[in-house]
């Protein structure tokens, strides 16, 4: 038997977000999302048994840092800091960071948040870029990004800032007519999936990203979740 025999039969943990549409979210006491049906494809592909488990962004972060689980697909941004607790596998998503704010107000970007203050989730790259911007009065961190929106929306806070494709999900499903999206993407993100550092399965994983991307399976994704 090879190691890849061994792996194959393990079930892996992987861990997902219950409240990042649409890439990861429970609804009806089901996983969705792009990621969840892109994981599927690649796990198909690689030969991976899998379950998936819904946690909020930290409690993945240590999980997967922890061993306690295998993997972690969750909109989780490639950046150099993390790459001290994780690893990282392909990049799968390219996007970025916005400023959304009320439909009234006069922010129309970066320029314009002296002195405002922003909500985002406690956490992400959103929350440690909100805090480096120029005279910025607070930074609101919540667990769940849905507070954040909130807050927004019942006009606590002058902003959020939060990744591209989320914040479009929101203005679409909770936001319409109350709110707008502020000047241009700020900061470039890509996605990748995280394992624990030495972990064995990165290797199989970015050949099965790889595979799916060339035949044809994450544009077929791609346009069901973004409309192509
Ligand atoms: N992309 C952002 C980050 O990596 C936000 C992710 C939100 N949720 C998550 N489970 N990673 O911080």
């Amino acid at each position: 038997a090879t190691a890849g025999c061994t792996a194959a039969n393990k079930t892996l943990k992987v861990g997902i977000e219950s409240n990042f549409r649409p890439f990861t979210y429970t609804e009806g006491g089901e996983s969705k999302g792009f990621e969840v049906e892109l994981w599927q494809a690649i796990s198909q592909e690689a030969n991976l048994k899998y379950e998936l488990v819904p946690m909020e962004q930290s409690e993945l972060n240590k999980a997967v840092q922890a061993g306690k689980i295998d993997l972690a697909i969750a909109g989780m941004t490639v950046n150099k800091a993390r790459k001290d607790n994780f690893v990282f596998s392909d990049p799968y998503f390219q996007t970025g960071l916005v400023i959304l704010t009320q439909a009234d107000s006069p922010i129309k970007g970066k320029d314009d948040l002296a002195n405002k203050v922003i909500a985002t989730k406690t956490g992400s790259t959103a929350y440690t870029f909100a805090g480096g911007i120029t005279g910025i009065k607070e930074v609101r961190g919540y667990p769940d990004i849905s507070e954040a929106y909130d807050q927004l929306k019942n006009k606590s806070v002058d902003a959020v800032i939060f990744d591209e494709r989320n914040v479009h999900d929101f203005q679409q499903n909770g936001g319409e007519g109350k709110v707008k999206i502020a000047g241009e993407v700020l900061n470039k993100e890509s996605y990748a999936i995280i394992a624990k550092k030495r972990s064995k399965y990165i290797g199989r994983i970015n050949q099965a990203i790889g595979k799916v991307v060339k035949d044809g399976t994450y544009e077929t994704l791609y346009g069901k979740w973004f409309g192509g």
